[in-house]
């Protein structure tokens, strides 16, 4: 039988758990904001053991919010490339910028404030003030969602915004119980739910909450939250040509909106449906360069996005006349203004300085190959 407690003795019996079984990481035992601000963006759709490298080099770069205002976007980046979703880099970014220009480059304290800036949805703006302000402000993520839900045996639906109101004021009356320390305890929620409520197998002997948990009680935790069906990933194909001439290899950079916005890639289609379609789109695009794809792809990757996937192949693609391309021994060009917007031949040595998408990455590894 489940014995009720207040929100007093569970804020106290979890502050009492991740006391002791709490992960060492690198962004922990640090209030500055800047870099619970940096870590909170990083581990949005990331896993832990992902981020830590990402953050401890990001913040060797760019140690101070000061510092990463005066980057330029490409150097964030190359220190982002392979963590996804880029957006995240950008807004980080232009937050950084923001607050250098409107607040002298000092992180605002008030949630309402901190909940304006770029990238920063509810959740952030909870983490930052509870971890680095101490203030108490709940932060649910799906890990919170998944505990709370579980630990009141909460039936609404997490997907409506009634459902995550339900589980909000459930966090909110943990905050408010006067066990104090709201950082501690937002990441205590986090981590409980990381660790041992987990969406598969959850280690419920090992939770503070166990003795008083409906899902436990109900022995049926996995049932928990309620959310709607996932809708399944559209798949869509995408054609990239490799060309190279005289020791350079032809990028593009995407444009400012939509996916990969401003990283370089090799040429590449639109997405289609069908690999003849992606195919003829690219050759449409390279045909005014003097460039035709292969008919059969030397290498084909598949990469997930949240709501799809793209099956990415790559097509070696002979140049058989179209303009040279002219400049300087070691130094990029355009190719061909006009033809191909936004578009540069790039020594092939100096592939690494241009950020790169992961899978284009791993696409333009093979270029020695070819
Ligand atoms: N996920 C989101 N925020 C986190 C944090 N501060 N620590 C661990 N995992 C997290």
């Amino acid at each position: 039988m489940t014995l009720p407690l207040t929100y007093a003795q569970a804020a106290e019996r979890l502050l009492d758990w991740y006391a002791v079984c709490g992960r060492t990481l690198p962004w922990r035992g640090s209030k500055d904001p800047y870099a619970v601000w940096v870590s909170e963006i990083m581990l949005q759709q990331t896993q832990v053991k992902t981020v830590i490298p990402y953050f401890e080099r990001f913040m060797k770069r760019f140690p101070t919010l000061t510092h990463l205002a005066r980057a330029s976007q490409e150097e964030v980046y190359r220190i982002w490339e392979g963590l996804g979703y880029y957006r995240r880099a950008s807004q980080l970014h232009e937050a950084a910028r923001i607050l250098s220009r409107d607040h002298a480059g000092i992180f605002p304290g008030d949630p309402a404030l901190i909940r304006q800036l770029p990238g920063i949805g509810d959740y952030t703006a909870g983490a930052i003030a509870s971890i680095a302000f101490d203030l108490p402000v709940a932060a649910v993520d799906g890990n919170v969602m998944r505990v709370i839900s579980r630990f009141g045996g909460l039936s609404s639906n997490i997907s409506s915004t009634a459902g995550r109101r339900e589980i909000s004021a459930e966090a909110d009356g943990l905050h408010r119980s006067g066990m104090g320390r709201p950082g501690d305890l937002t990441q205590a929620l986090m981590e409980l739910g990381a660790l041992v409520c987990t969406p598969k197998n959850p280690q419920c002997p090992g939770c503070p909450w166990q003795t008083a948990c409906m899902a436990y009680e109900l022995s049926c935790p996995e049932t928990f939250p309620v959310k709607s069906e996932k809708k399944a990933k559209t798949l869509g194909d995408v054609a990239c040509g490799v060309l190279i001439r005289e020791g350079r290899i032809l990028l593009c950079r995407r444009s400012a909106g939509g996916i990969w916005a401003n990283l370089w890639t090799l040429p590449m289609s639109n997405e289609f449906t069908g690999e003849a379609a992606a195919l003829k789109d690219l050759l449409h695009l390279l045909t005014p360069l003097g460039a035709i794809p292969s008919m059969i792809p030397i290498e084909q990757i598949r990469h997930t996005f949240t709501h799809k996937i793209w099956q990415i192949r790559v097509y070696p693609c002979p140049i058989t006349g179209g303009p040279a391309a002219e400049s300087a021994e070691g130094s990029p060009c355009e190719a061909s203004p006009g033809m191909l917007p936004d578009s540069l031949w790039i020594p092939l040595k100096q592939l690494p300085r241009y950020p790169m998408p992961a899978p284009m990455r791993k696409l333009s590894a093979l270029v020695p190959w070819l």
